[in-house]
């Protein structure tokens, strides 16, 4: 059942979801013709695939702790600044995630645990993380605090697991620095192994503190389905899946094409990844840890050829380097998944003279707000398979 939309007191100002107040089929024609306005090839361009019911689907949660007015407060950040929201449940997190986190706060008050107070920098706990494997309903908690000591922490860890038994594991996470970013480097367990499992399609993922896992695992595997059948794969191609994360594109790849070769800068992530492909059996996979600039041209190197590459870039999009020794490749069909519509467009002029785009699919995967995501699929230009097949 979908609920009464605008129920959140704070989504005007938190910008967790700044367009709750407008229906939903009416924010998914905005998308559309957003992605239209800014590639301009409207006949290609598909309507965007919204959600049965678009609320609660993040299974990663993101709350901030701090004090106003001498009282501790849990919250999210107001948008584009570091003042705090107070509001302990977000309409478009997992309902789990939102029930443990206001329990949480409890024990925070009282245990009268040190908050972090990023004005003086003084105090322990800064946020606290609640990811959710949706499909197994496994939950890890990641309090991020400063390089101290948590007050109470077995009294809180105890009372925790005690209360519910799907959260598996339960991590601190230390970050010193006064910065925007809110996880540092270092982890150390306080309970349980470090890690969740969640399953997307047929596949199973290990999932750890600082790996990238799709906030949106529904939409997710809409999203992978689509990416696949537009790369319309024979069996035996060499692929590569840029920015690959924890694997998740690359094992979904797999059982279409011949090998499969992922690149991700994430050391962890990597880590995950190869743990991954040995959970699923999956034998015709390669994972490079590394940034795709540098690891790209060595690649090629070593395969020769890639018929297809799928890229998954962040916000920023694919770098020069990056466009120039793809173009040095030229795969049959690049598809491009993208979380940013003007990085996309920007980077669909740079490919331009070699490649041809076909079709955009958008998948929804951040309903309630501005965020658009989709997939692209560009071909080689007639005159370059030409070329290349008479060589
Ligand atoms: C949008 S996520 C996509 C991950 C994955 N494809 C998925 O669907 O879950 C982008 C990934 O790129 C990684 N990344 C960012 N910059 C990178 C770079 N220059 N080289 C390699 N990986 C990078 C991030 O760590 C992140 O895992």
């Amino acid at each position: 059942m979908q609920k009464k939309i605008n129920e959140c007191i704070t989504s005007n100002i938190c910008g967790a979801c700044s367009i709750l107040n407008i229906p939903y089929k009416e924010q998914l024609d905005m998308k559309t013709k957003m992605l239209k306005e800014l590639l301009g090839e409207n006949e290609i361009i598909y309507n965007t695939i919204g959600m049965t019911n678009p609320y609660g689907y993040r299974n990663k949660a993101k709350y901030v702790f701090g004090i106003k007015k001498s009282k501790n407060v849990m919250g999210f950040f107001e948008e584009g600044s570091h003042k705090i929201v107070a509001n302990e449940k977000c309409m478009i997190h997992n309902e789990i995630a939102n029930d443990i986190a206001q329990y949480i706060f409890k024990l925070v008050n009282k245990y009268k645990v040190s908050i972090y107070n990023e004005d003086n920098n003084t105090g322990v706990l800064r946020h606290c993380i609640i990811k959710v494997g949706i499909n197994t309903n496994e939950v890890m908690i990641i309090l991020v605090t400063t390089n101290k000591r948590l007050g109470r922490q077995k009294d809180i860890v105890n009372d925790i697991i005690k209360k519910y038994t799907n959260v598996k594991t339960i991590v601190q996470n230390i970050n010193e620095k006064r910065t925007s970013a809110i996880l540092g480097d270092k982890n150390i367990k306080l309970y349980g192994n470090g890690y969740i499992y969640d399953t997307l399609g047929k596949y199973k993922f290990k999932i750890s503190p600082l790996s990238f896992y799709q906030v949106n695992p529904i939409q997710t595997e809409k999203l992978y389905n689509i990416a696949i059948e537009l790369a319309n794969l024979k069996g035996n191609e060499i692929v590569y899946d840029l920015y690959c994360g924890i694997g998740t594109i690359s094992l979904f790849v797999s059982e279409y094409v011949g090998r499969v070769y992922g690149v991700e800068s994430v050391k962890d992530a990597v880590k995950d990844a190869n743990e991954n492909k040995k959970i699923n059996n999956v034998k015709n996979v390669e994972f490079l840890v590394g940034r795709v600039e540098y690891i790209l041209p060595k690649l090629f190197e070593q395969t020769k050829r890639a018929d297809a590459i799928f890229v998954d870039p962040p916000r920023i999009g694919l770098d020069d380097k990056t466009i120039q020794t793809i173009l040095k490749i030229m795969p049959n069909k690049i598809i491009y998944i993208s979380c940013n519509p003007e990085t996309l467009a920007r980077d669909i002029k740079l490919l331009n003279d070699k490649y041809i785009l076909k079709k955009v699919q958008p998948v929804d995967m951040f309903p309630h707000t501005k965020h658009v995501e989709c997939v692209a699929m560009l071909e080689k230009c007639e005159k370059y398979v030409k070329k290349l097949t008479n060589v």
